[in-house]
């Protein structure tokens, strides 16, 4: 098992280039399905997670290649199976994102039921309604989801949460169905409003993504096209969160910053100081002591629970009390006792932590619980008096592309040790 090495107490300087948004790429993945002919997608980040969903694609008939640097080229032309793999299903929840495309293609699909995770149970059952409100039979048999419906038809659909996944499993399914479909309090993430761009790319006729109701016309066939994945905004937070935790001077270059003012508005009022550079670069710096402040996530446009971590790690080393509540899942404070090992003082109470800020972190060896998580040790560790040793990379390798490398390049004292041969891979 890998580990990342992390001496601390480097300030990162120069420039980090942002990925493509691995919560827009694998959806996106998933909506190839619906096409019959070739779909081009450029900016797709080099993630385990991508790499599996690109696997359970070729295993359903699918023609996936890289065809350049972050340029993949899909065909569904092929598809032949509707069933996914049990093994590689189970491997990343995101693969369920498949069932709504391969039901609206084939009339049918069995989908292994994905598992909960670290961060919650990860339930389904607005996926299921949603298929239903389109027609379907779905039933679950054998840990697996079956959907049949000859023909899907439109519907209206009120989500009693605005799930991210779920909308899009609607959107996509609906894209094919007969007649309108119309989603009521669905999610607004810029992840959906790529979706949306992608399948209208196809032929599709979505509206209304970004805000709470999406409306989608069915139509008889979708073709191919051409997409750019939007930069990683958890990922951009991330790296604004590591600039700020290592007192550096960071230009982050290719962000959207509009699909960051929860984030942004934050920072800065915890004071860090975050400077637009041109129409797609942003120079974050801190000029002196910075405030706790009190964050709530919340589905979008709130605060984003993917940067929950990240965040909590930053308010541990700012003098006073910070509060921050967890809103969206129900499990996603298993970072804290990590952060505590390093001398974090972060109490939590149900979805409650009060953190008292400390002058300084000291490395100590910590794991990774799920993927935001591994990230904020990565931040900690940075930030921190000594060496800290990271494990649980798996976790962090499915949503962050060489994050040692690029924070090493940044001026952090990174270095990856593969377990098998202790050999330091710089
Ligand atoms: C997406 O997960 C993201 N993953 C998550 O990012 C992100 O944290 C989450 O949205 C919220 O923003 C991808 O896009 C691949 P949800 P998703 O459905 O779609 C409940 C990361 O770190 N719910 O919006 O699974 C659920 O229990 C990952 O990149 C139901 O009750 O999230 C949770 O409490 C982690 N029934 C809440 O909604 C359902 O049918 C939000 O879940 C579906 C969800």
């Amino acid at each position: 098992m890998d580990k990342l090495i992390i001496k601390g107490g480097l300030p990162l300087q120069g420039s980090i280039r942002i990925s493509g948004a691995k919560n827009s790429a694998l959806p996106i993945l998933a909506a190839t399905l619906l096409s019959q002919d070739d779909c081009l997608i450029s900016n797709v980040p080099d993630l385990a997670d991508v790499a599996v969903i690109s696997e359970i694609l070729r295993h359903l008939g699918v023609e996936v290649q890289m065809v350049g640097p972050g340029l993949l080229k899909a065909n569904a032309s092929g598809l032949c199976d509707f069933a996914a793999p049990y093994d590689l299903v189970t491997k990343m929840r995101a693969a369920f994102f498949a069932i709504g495309p391969i039901l609206a293609r084939m009339g049918h699909a069995r989908i292994p039921l994905p598992g909960g995770c670290t961060i919650g149970s990860r339930p389904v059952d607005l996926h299921l309604k949603g298929l239903r409100s389109l027609g379907a039979k779905v039933t679950i048999e054998h840990g697996y989801v079956e959907a049949q419906a000859d023909q899907l038809v439109g519907g209206n659909i009120y989500l009693d949460f605005p799930s991210v996944g779920a909308t899009e499993t609607i959107m996509m399914a609906a894209t094919l169905a007969e007649g309108t479909t119309v989603i009521e309090n669905c999610a607004q993430e810029p992840e959906i409003v790529d979706l949306a761009d992608f399948l209208n790319g196809m032929g599709a006729k979505v509206s209304g993504a970004g805000s709470q109701t999406i409306t989608i016309e069915g139509v008889r066939r979708l073709g191919g096209c051409t997409h750019r994945i939007i930069p990683d905004r958890i990922e951009a937070g991330t790296f604004m969160v590591a600039a700020a935790i290592t007192k550096g001077d960071l230009t982050l270059e290719g962000v959207r910053l509009d699909h960051m003012q929860a984030i942004v508005s934050k920072l800065s009022e915890a004071g860090v100081v975050i400077t637009p550079v041109g129409d797609e670069a942003v120079r974050v710096t801190v000029e002196g002591p910075l405030n706790p402040i009190d964050v709530r996530t919340m589905p979008y446009p709130g605060f984003p629970t993917d940067m929950q971590a990240q965040i909590m790690t930053l308010l541990a080393t700012i003098e006073g009390t910070s509060v921050v509540t967890e809103m969206v899942f129900e499990n996603r404070f298993l970072h804290i006792d990590e952060l505590v090992r390093m001398g974090a003082n972060i109490k939590a109470e149900g979805n409650v932590a009060v953190i008292q800020g400390v002058a300084q972190l000291t490395g100590a060896p910590v794991k990774s619980t799920d993927l935001r998580a591994g990230a904020a040790m990565i931040l900690a560790g940075m930030a921190a008096r000594g060496e800290t040793v990271v494990t649980g990379l798996h976790h962090i390798d499915r949503g962050y592309e060489a994050i040692g490398d690029r924070l090493s390049a940044a001026g952090a004292d990174i270095h990856r040790v593969e377990q098998r041969t202790e050999q330091v891979v710089v």
